[in-house]
């Protein structure tokens, strides 16, 4: 493919981070290679626009910074259905109550018209990877989700590119950050509210931080990795599931005690032909490589048949613009080979 044309569904804090990367090449010369031309972008709320000619970045940028919306009423599933683009980037928020709706209509639609999807949203992997795979390739397209987990760190294009012939047997791991941070605080003795008031102020929580502490987030995540990884055909529903909103500090203390450290651990193992998946809160001795985690760390430990235990583990969780080179990942993937 020569040049990618490109539909953002989503604008928020991911959407604008690839937008500002896209608005300065010079910063990033190897993404010239890409060649990037943003044709449309839609919101849920604040509309859309779209230019078959392309929209500069910092046109893009500069006219929602001055009215906090977009010019064009654009729904989503239209503009996948019938623009002309390449690439659907699907960036809108995660619907565990949708069980991943609007986004696998809008990635549906793409794939189905021979277009390719990428998604920072977990919902379409966790609730219809099969499915869309099945479209993609019917298609002679590619569904691909670097950033759904762990950011950008290569976790899905690992297990594509560097593992040829293993057989994933589990996984288990950290994966929500703002629980990890939330634990932290409350082992130096903050209570659940003040614990989450920090993780806000970080940037690290979101406003409404339900989804994190019930554990569902981290469901979705080893949902997503399960089901990609391993085949498992699950959906976050049937993932035995606890969160950490029962803890108090002086748990984490008399974990300390009996010296333990909590984490939110997430784990997907085959039993007898099928694939069952937990996430929980457990005490993990000091010397386990999950209980060195600090603040927003998360770590994956994919086991293998033949490679034995692989772990990735991202420190001090690169944020935004991590996600953004996830995105920016997939894009190469489906890109001109590197010279
Ligand atoms: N933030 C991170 O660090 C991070 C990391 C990994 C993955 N992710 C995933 O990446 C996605 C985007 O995250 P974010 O932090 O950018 O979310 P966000 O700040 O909440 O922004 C979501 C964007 O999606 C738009 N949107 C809502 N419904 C839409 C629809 N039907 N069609 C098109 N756009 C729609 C919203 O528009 P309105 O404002 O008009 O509703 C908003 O522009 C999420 O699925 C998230 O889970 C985020």
């Amino acid at each position: 493919m020569t040049g990618m044309r490109l539909l953002l569904a989503g604008f928020g804090n991911v959407g604008r981070r690839l937008v500002e990367l896209l608005a300065d090449p010079g910063a990033w010369p190897s993404l010239a290679a890409l060649d990037l031309k943003v044709v449309a972008v839609t919101t849920g709320r604040h509309g859309g626009w779209a230019d078959p000619d392309g929209l500069a970045p910092a046109r893009i940028l500069a006219e929602y910074e001055a009215r906090g919306r977009f010019p064009q009423d654009l729904g989503t599933l239209a503009a996948a259905r019938e623009l002309d683009y390449d690439v659907l980037v699907e960036l809108s928020p995660l619907n565990v109550a949708g069980r991943g709706e609007p986004a696998i209509g809008h990635m549906r639609a793409a794939l189905a018209r021979g277009r390719h999807a990428v998604s920072a949203n977990k919902g379409p992997v966790a609730w219809a990877w099969p499915e869309l795979q099945a479209v993609a390739r019917a298609n002679g397209v590619r569904f691909l989700h670097e950033a759904a987990v762990m950011d950008g760190a290569p976790v899905f294009n690992l297990a594509r590119h560097c593992l040829p012939g293993t057989v994933v047997l589990g996984l288990d791991g950290v994966l929500n950050s703002t629980t990890n941070v939330v634990l932290g605080r409350m082992e130096q003795g903050a209570g659940l509210a003040e614990a989450v008031a920090a993780a806000q102020a970080m940037g690290i929580a979101e406003a409404d931080p339900g989804a994190d502490l019930d554990g569902w987030d981290a469901a979705v995540k080893l949902t997503a990795l399960a089901n990609v990884l391993m085949g498992a055909g699950l959906t976050p529903e049937a993932v035995r599931r606890r969160g950490i909103g029962h803890l108090v500090p002086a748990d984490l203390a008399a974990a300390r005690g009996r010296g333990r450290r909590v984490k939110l651990v997430c784990e997907a193992v085959r039993r007898d032909g099928r694939v069952e998946a937990v996430v929980e809160p457990r005490e993990l001795e000091l010397g386990h490589p999950f209980a060195r985690l600090e603040g927003s760390d998360s770590v994956l430990r994919v086991h293998t048949d033949r490679m034995g235990r692989i772990s990735i583990l991202e420190e001090e969780g690169p944020g935004l613009t991590g996600t953004a080179y996830g995105v920016l990942a997939d894009l190469f993937e489906l890109g001109p080979a590197p010279e």
